[in-house]
């Protein structure tokens, strides 16, 4: 199945207001493509560009589009899929499922005291993106097209971590749900396929001070968002035939020569430069306080 024509295509991109996926809805918009961006909100410099982007676009030409949108509500999300209708008259063919958020044990699996967020990580990174898939297909079949469906795992979906164990169960998650769709192409023409990012220069690893320490400036390399964006670009065009349906493709480093498509079996594990995140074990001291508290010690 050949790639997306981007110039005639229309794109979805949940968590689009920020990092990796904003970044990807510029290089779509750049290609031109109609993008509609589906997250909580947009950071204010996400929305500078987008204003001085439209207002520079000519009366037909694609525009990026913010919709306010709870991921974790399923009928926000089918609102998101209207809006695109409404807005560019068209279902999407382009569907990028890339919202997420990261796990420091503060918040995550080990401080569960919010009764009710319900390990609400879970409802973020991978039931979205499967709630999502479904509606995808469910509106290409009703509008007899085509489509690209683009996930966001990680290298953290071939590890595993003490730290982060919800984050990690997230995106070994997402990767088992893509290569599961890999027939659906055969069936329907929809192609769906994700991308693995290594470490990124991201809000969401740069703006939460504990992440934050876990990195050794010094050391761990961090990619470009940019770099992402490329790498997205490349799997929804597929210009060579190199990312057929199913493909998990890990980026850690800038060069697609350098990009590998992980292999379900005998994977050799995250290879790369920007995958090593040398202090994350300092969460452990953190745990090893719960579990304190856990056996009725008082810190
Ligand atoms: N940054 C990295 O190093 C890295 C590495 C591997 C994978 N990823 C993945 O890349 C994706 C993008 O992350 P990023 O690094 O660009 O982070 P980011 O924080 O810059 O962007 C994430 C976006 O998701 C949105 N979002 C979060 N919860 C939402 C909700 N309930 N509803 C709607 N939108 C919501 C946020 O508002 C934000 O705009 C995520 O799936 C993340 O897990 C990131």
């Amino acid at each position: 199945m050949p790639g997306a024509t981007l110039p005639n295509a229309t794109a979805l991109i949940t968590g689009g207001g920020s990092g990796i996926n904003f970044a990807f809805a510029r290089v779509l918009h750049e290609r031109g493509c109609n993008v509609l961006i589906a997250d909580l909100r947009l950071r204010p410099d996400s929305k500078a560009i987008i204003d001085t982007i439209n207002a520079a676009t000519s009366a037909n030409g694609p525009r990026i589009v913010f919709h306010q949108t709870d991921v974790t509500n399923w009928t926000d999300l089918e609102n998101a899929f209207d809006r695109v209708e409404t807005e560019f008259g068209t279902t999407a063919d382009v569907v990028c499922a890339g919202a997420g958020i990261y796990e420091p044990p503060a918040l995550g699996f080990w401080a569960d005291v919010d009764t009710d967020s319900h390990y609400k990580i879970l409802d973020v990174n991978l039931l979205h993106p499967i709630k999502t898939t479904r509606i995808a297909v469910r509106r290409l079949q009703r509008a007899q097209k085509p489509g690209h469906i683009l996930h966001i795992a990680s290298v953290a979906a071939q590890t595993a971590s003490l730290v982060t164990p919800l984050y990690q169960a997230s995106k070994h998650g997402v990767v088992s749900f893509v290569r599961g769709m890999e027939g659906l192409q055969g069936l329907c023409g929809i192609r769906v396929v994700c991308v693995a990012p290594g470490s990124v220069a991201t809000p969401l690893l740069m703006e939460e001070p504990q992440i934050q320490s876990w990195f050794d400036k010094g050391k761990d390399i961090l990619l470009d968002p940019a770099v992402l964006a490329k790498a997205m670009l490349a799997l929804v065009e597929d210009v060579d035939d190199k990312y057929p349906a199913g493909t998990i493709l890990e980026v850690t480093e800038n060069e697609e020569e350098m990009w590998r498509r992980v292999p379900l079996y005998d994977n050799p594990g995250p290879q790369g430069r920007a995958i090593s995140v040398s202090n994350k074990d300092d969460g452990v001291k953190q745990i090893r306080e719960i579990l304190f508290k856990d056996a009725g010690g008082v810190v």
